[in-house]
């Protein structure tokens, strides 16, 4: 089955082609960060008219990637939340209008699913159950994954999603937006040891996060700096360095403990801040110790893209599932 996928949730335009036999035919992404980057974060209205630009061109070049027409398609799949309102019907008003002119099923997804099960396009992917640890600018859950749509929740933020603690400090530290790649680079610079700062929720049982208090240590840190003078750029790299070293910190522990709860072996990594260098580079190591295993997306896979899309689409249709006639655009919607 060929199905097309398309992702219109946020601030990326992504369109992918995926057969279920030959698995990955094409993908494209149009990223509108730079038009965001002016305002400091994603501005919706300007979000949907580009989306509205950008979605037709973009699903006629995986067709000329793959060498197909749209009389190859078999089905169609998009995001159906959850994300912004205006840009999820951008997709979703595009891929009924389009079922319908060649009669084919069509099928709303979750971006969330979408981003879970990203690291199934990659050469060897991860056999079910495991855990999975999404992290993107929306998201921070832990969850044990049993099979396709088979999902318990082990543990969720509180409050800010890491990736949005990333954006967050980026901002105090005077960094563009996105904020996660800036900060992990700027990090690389920065002393380890000069600034602790907390491991939230570390100190006790559970699976939940909190990172909105780290927010306001890199807060309180960087306005004392600024005072005494030293917020230079040794001191915001020494900054960057202890907030990302106590995200990373803190998502590590909390995966260790979801394996050792579930007594999984295999953790899938997922969402933005799956691209994370010092992230993968700890969690190997600590998986390593325990005979466990972490399963990461490709680089342009761990951020918003339309493969994710068309594949869970095409395990999704292939089970015969469709939308009734509606669109759907469902702003808010747990996995
Ligand atoms: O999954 P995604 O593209 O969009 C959402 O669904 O939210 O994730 C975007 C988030 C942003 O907050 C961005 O700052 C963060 O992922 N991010 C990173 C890195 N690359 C992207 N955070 C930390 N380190 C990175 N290398
Ligand atoms: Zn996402």
């Amino acid at each position: 089955m060929r199905v097309l996928g398309i992702e219109t949730s946020c601030d990326e335009t992504g369109v992918a082609l995926y057969d279920t036999e030959h698995g990955l035919l094409a993908d494209a992404l149009y990223s509108q960060i730079a038009m965001h980057a002016d305002f400091g974060g994603v501005v919706p209205e300007l979000a949907s008219r580009d989306h509205t630009r950008k979605l037709l061109p973009l699903i006629q070049q995986v067709l000329d990637d793959a060498r197909l027409s749209r009389g190859d398609l078999d089905g169609i799949a998009y995001t159906a939340g959850p994300g912004l309102v205006g840009a999820l019907m951008v997709g979703a008003t595009t891929a009924h209008g389009l079922a319908r002119a060649l009669d084919l099923p069509v099928l709303g997804v979750h971006h969330m699913e979408g981003h879970l099960l990203a690291p199934m396009l990659e050469a060897d992917p991860p056999a079910f159950p495991f855990v999975a640890l999404l992290v993107s600018g929306g998201h921070t859950q832990l969850v044990a994954v049993k099979g396709l749509g088979d999902y318990r929740l082990l543990g969720e933020s509180v409050d800010d999603a890491a990736g949005e603690a990333f954006d967050k400090a980026a901002k105090m530290l005077e960094l563009p937006y996105p904020g996660g790649p800036q900060v992990a680079k700027l990090a690389e610079s920065g002393d380890p040891g000069r600034f602790r700062f907390p491991r939230p929720m570390t100190d006790r049982p559970g699976l939940d996060f909190s990172f909105s208090g780290l927010k306001t240590h890199t807060l309180t840190t960087a306005r004392a700096l600024r005072e005494a003078g030293e917020l230079d750029d040794q001191g915001r790299a020494d900054i960057a360095r202890a907030f990302e070293d106590a995200v990373v910190d803190t998502l590590v522990i909390k995966c260790r403990r979801a394996l050792d709860e579930t007594g999984l072996k295999r953790l899938v990594v997922a969402g933005g801040v799956s691209a994370n260098r010092r992230l993968r580079e700890r969690l190997d190591a600590e998986l390593t110790k325990r005979r466990a295993r972490a399963y990461y997306p490709r680089g342009r896979f761990c951020t918003d893209n339309g493969a994710m899309i068309a594949y869970v689409g095409a395990q999704r249709l292939l089970a015969g599932e469709r939308d009734a006639d509606a669109m759907r655009a469902v702003p808010r919607w747990p996995l």
